[in-house]
């Protein structure tokens, strides 16, 4: 997707607290999820587990994120790709 700029997995796992901001990814796409850290219906403890890497190996552990709506909040969020 030529709209958003490409961010390798080094750069990606810089931003791993709230100081740094939160970045995670899914597929090849590029998340700042900051924003919705206090807003996460399962609190933001868990949703920082994730923080600075893949989202994969959470939702597959936490699979009510495997929805449409989940995804589509997800979305809102997108900075770029891998
Ligand atoms: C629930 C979003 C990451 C654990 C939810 C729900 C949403 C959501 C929308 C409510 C789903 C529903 O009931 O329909 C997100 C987003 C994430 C994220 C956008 C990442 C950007 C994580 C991670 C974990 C996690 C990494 C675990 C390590 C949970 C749990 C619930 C939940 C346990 C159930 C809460 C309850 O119903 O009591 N999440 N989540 N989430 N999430 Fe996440």
């Amino acid at each position: 997707d030529p709209q958003f700029p490409t961010f390798t997995r080094q750069e990606v796992a810089r931003h791993h607290s709230e100081a740094s901001r939160v970045w995670v990814t899914y597929g090849s796409d590029v998340f700042d999820i900051t924003d919705f850290i206090e807003q996460h219906p399962g609190g933001k403890s868990k949703i920082l587990l994730a923080a600075g890497g893949a989202l994969e190996p959470f939702w597959a552990l936490y699979a009510m994120h495997n929805q449409e709506h989940v995804l589509e909040i997800l979305q809102g969020f997108k900075v770029g790709q891998l």
